[in-house]
Formats: structure tokens, C-alpha cells, sequence
């Protein structure tokens, strides 16, 4: 066992694990916080998505000891207190999700698509979705909600 360190949504979380233990299964089953999503294990299907410093990562193929000078976000902390992030609000607006399995990851590549990128046009929202399999909902109220996420903040193209 290891005490591993880690900084998830501004808040310090200190576990005892064995090292070998993925950040997906740190997040999940060390906090409890299962809005991160398991779902190949393998790299393959992109659920397990989280934003490290910013940026889209595989939780299932990271290491949790190897994120210990990150910053890292799941879903449950893109919230403003009970006020939904301007993606999550498009989300429910467009219905772009039916289990819902595929969402958090979705959402999370899209808060860093226009954290990086405020007028993504729709050739460019379609490359940020396609690392995450959506077995039910299909990619275009996704995308729709994307861009009109985009909008909303000045930006969506065509
Ligand atoms: S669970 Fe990580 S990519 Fe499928
Ligand atoms: S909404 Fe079910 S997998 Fe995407």
C-alpha cells in the first residue's frame, strides 16, 4: 500500500492504495464519486474520461500515483454550486443523452473543447465526441448541444 495524494475538483484527498491502483478506480472506489464512468478498461471506449490540468485523460490507462502534482476534474465538479455548467444546461436542453453512461465523458471533452477553442465549428466538436462511444443516444444532439453551449458564450460555428 501507498498513500497517494491526489487533488480532485479543489479538493486534497489523501488514500492509502495499492500502487498499481488506476485513477478511474481511486475516483470511483476510493471516493465514491461514480459520476466518472468505467466502462472497457481497456483505453477503448472513452467513458472514463476526466480533465487533467485542463485537459481530456483516459482515467483507466493513468495511474492514480502518477497525478499527484495535478489538477484533476470529474463531472461532479464542473457545477457552480446547484447551478449546472453551461454545457450540462445544453445537454438537458437538447436531450443529448438517453443512459447517460457516455455523458459525463462527453461533457467534460466539450468543457475543454471550448475552454480551448470558444468557436468550434462542427467538424471540430465532431472530432471532440469521437474518442467516447455513445452505444444509444447517436452523436447529433450531442454535437447540437455543443454548439449551442458554443453560442451561448459568443462562439458555435457551422
Ligand atoms: S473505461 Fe477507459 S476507455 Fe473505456
Ligand atoms: S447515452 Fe447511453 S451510451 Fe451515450
Amino acid at each position: 500500500m501507498r498513500v497517494i495524494t491526489l487533488s480532485i475538483n479543489g479538493q486534497k484527498h489523501s488514500r492509502a492504495v495499492p500502487p498499481s491502483t488506476t485513477l478511474v478506480d481511486y475516483i470511483r472506489e476510493e471516493l465514491n464519486l461514480t459520476g466518472t464512468k468505467k466502462g472497457c478498461d481497456l483505453g477503448e471506449c472513452g467513458c472514463c474520461t476526466v480533465l487533467v490540468d485542463g485537459q481530456p485523460l483516459l482515467s483507466c490507462l493513468t495511474l492514480a500515483a502518477d497525478m499527484e502534482k495535478k489538477e484533476i476534474t470529474t463531472i461532479e465538479g464542473i457545477a457552480d454550486g446547484a447551478k449546472l455548467h453551461p454545457v450540462q444546461e445544453a445537454f438537458v436542453e437538447h436531450g443529448a443523452l438517453q443512459c447517460g453512461y457516455c455523458t459525463p465523458a462527453m461533457i467534460l471533452n466539450a468543457v475543454s473543447l471550448l475552454e480551448n477553442n470558444p468557436k468550434p465549428c462542427r467538424k471540430e466538436i465532431k472530432e471532440c465526441v469521437s474518442g467516447t462511444i455513445c452505444r444509444c443516444t447517436g452523436y447529433t444532439k450531442i454535437e447540437e448541444a455543443i454548439e449551442a453551449a458554443a453560442a451561448k458564450n459568443g462562439g458555435g460555428g457551422a
